[in-house]
């Protein structure tokens, strides 16, 4: 079945309670968005799952959480307050600002030109400015006296909270190359073009990765980890022809880089990128052993060997692996004559992983749902719903991609046992109340 289109997924995203349009009572604010119950469950679930395959399944990856303000000397050594610019351009009678290389690659449609062949303003058709260069950082003060001294800067990407940790890992964990640490955060780029809903926002969620290896090992590290972070996301139930690996040609690499390949998703609207995968070399332990005047480098006991490690970074979206993950889990299918919309979520992701329900809101119906559902909720997030036709609720569910419906019965009462529905082949089985959560977890299998 062919990928909904966006604006299906934008709808089903705020009608159920993912995504909404941040501060909508005061009528939003541009390409920024809240995430509801569902969203932030998912968006949970993908970083816990991420977490999972990074850090607690490995024992040569260690995770922290660094400050998001710190040191804007940071900054300045990893190249960001030097180079971290995009050129812009504004248009001389709207004042809309452009990115140039967007206009040129057509993103506002055929670039308007004038007789010397100079690109006009996608919007009015206005004169445009020369390129100048725009700092993506957003700056902010610490402190109360606004001088120089009081700048700080919100996190581009989480990456530079692992270099500058380096020597405290290295100190404290026991950890030795090859071996990696691990950040989930956000991160914040004054983006010039944000758009297509979360794909690129202004605010996003990251999840990096910084892999210290030995420097003769860093190629063969780089295809172990291309591999590793493709199988996560197919393991995650993206299918093989939405996804795809792609080398960054030469001109495309950051100046850091000797090697870099992204993991692609087909989006409505073509291949975009997931996660940047980069041989970053030495760089950036070398800036920061500059910059701070500390040695950043690892001395081998056994070979008497001191070197600066190599790094390879997966780099991965938190926001844009989610809406990957909904276009992906997205289907239609007609079911006796009706259609329902189903989610095929995997269950580790899904927001809801069981729904309880009572078939009547008639005690002691409820009742023995509430029983059912508090032996659910230690184990599992759950919903519970006792509205509507029981129908309605099984498509609803369909619908938010939860994997199991547990529904109680009249007869539930004398036998004790439910019905467990299932999202994907809507086949039902009678389960005994005291085998339910046994029965449940072979079924998820989490
Ligand atoms: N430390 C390297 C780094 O930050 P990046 O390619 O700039 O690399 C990594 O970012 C990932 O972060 C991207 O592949 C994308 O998934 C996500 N990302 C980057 N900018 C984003 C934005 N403005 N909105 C949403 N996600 C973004």
């Amino acid at each position: 079945m062919p990928a909904p289109d966006l604006d299906t997924i934008v709808s089903l995203a705020k009608r159920r309670g993912f995504v909404f349009p941040s501060a909508e009572i005061y009528g939003g604010f541009a390409n920024t968005y809240d995430y509801g119950p569902l969203g932030a469950e998912l968006k949970r679930n993908i970083r816990d799952a991420w977490w999972r395959a990074m850090v607690r399944e490995r024992d040569d990856v260690v995770g922290i959480d660094a400050a998001m303000m710190t040191n804007p000397r940071v900054w300045v050594a990893s190249g960001h307050t030097e180079t971290f610019n995009d050129p812009l351009v504004d248009c001389k009678e709207c004042r809309q600002r452009f990115r140039p290389d967007h206009i040129e690659e057509g993103q506002y449609g055929e670039p308007a030109r004038d007789e010397a062949g100079n690109v006009r303003c996608p919007s009015c058709g206005g004169e445009l400015t020369e390129p100048r260069l725009f700092n993506l950082m957003f700056q902010t003060q610490v402190g109360t006296v606004a001088d120089e001294g009081s700048i700080a800067y919100l996190p581009p990407e989480t990456a530079q909270g692992m270099f500058v940790n380096f020597k405290n890992i290295l100190e404290t964990s026991r950890k030795r190359p090859p071996f990696g640490i691990a950040q989930v955060g956000k991160s914040f780029r004054n983006e010039i073009t944000p758009g297509n809903f979360v794909f690129r926002t202004r605010e996003f969620e990251q999840m990096e990765l910084e892999f210290f290896v030995p420097p003769d090992d860093a190629p063969q590290w780089y295809e172990y980890w291309l591999a590793e972070r493709l199988e996560w996301y197919a393991d995650l139930g993206i299918p093989g022809h939405q996804l795809r690996l792609r080398a960054h040609d030469a001109d495309e690499l950051s100046h850091y880089s000797s090697g870099t390949s992204d993991v692609e998703f087909l989006f409505p609207w073509g291949w975009g990128e997931l996660e940047g995968i980069a041989n970053r070399g030495d760089y950036d332990l070398r800036q920061h052993a500059e910059h701070s005047g500390q040695k950043l480098e690892y001395f081998d006991q056994a070979s008497g060997e001191r070197y600066v490690p190599h790094v390879i970074e997966p780099a991965a979206g938190a926001t844009r692996a989610l809406m990957a993950f909904l276009l992906a889990a997205y289907r239609t299918e007609s079911v006796n004559d009706e259609e329902r919309t189903v989610l095929g979520l995997h269950p580790r992701l899904a927001p809801y992983k069981v729904a309880v329900l009572p078939l009547s809101r008639k005690e002691p119906l409820p009742a023995l749902a509430t029983e059912v559902l508090g032996l659910c909720q230690p184990h599992w997030m759950c919903d519970y719903d006792e509205t509507q036709a029981i129908g309605r609720r099984y498509r609803r569910q369909d619908e938010i991609g939860t994997p199991l419906c547990v529904t109680v019965d009249f007869d539930s009462i004398d036998d004790r046992c439910v019905t467990v529905r299932d999202r994907d082949t809507m086949t039902q089985n009678r389960v005994p109340i005291d085998a339910l959560v046994e029965h449940l977890t072979a079924r998820l299998d989490l």
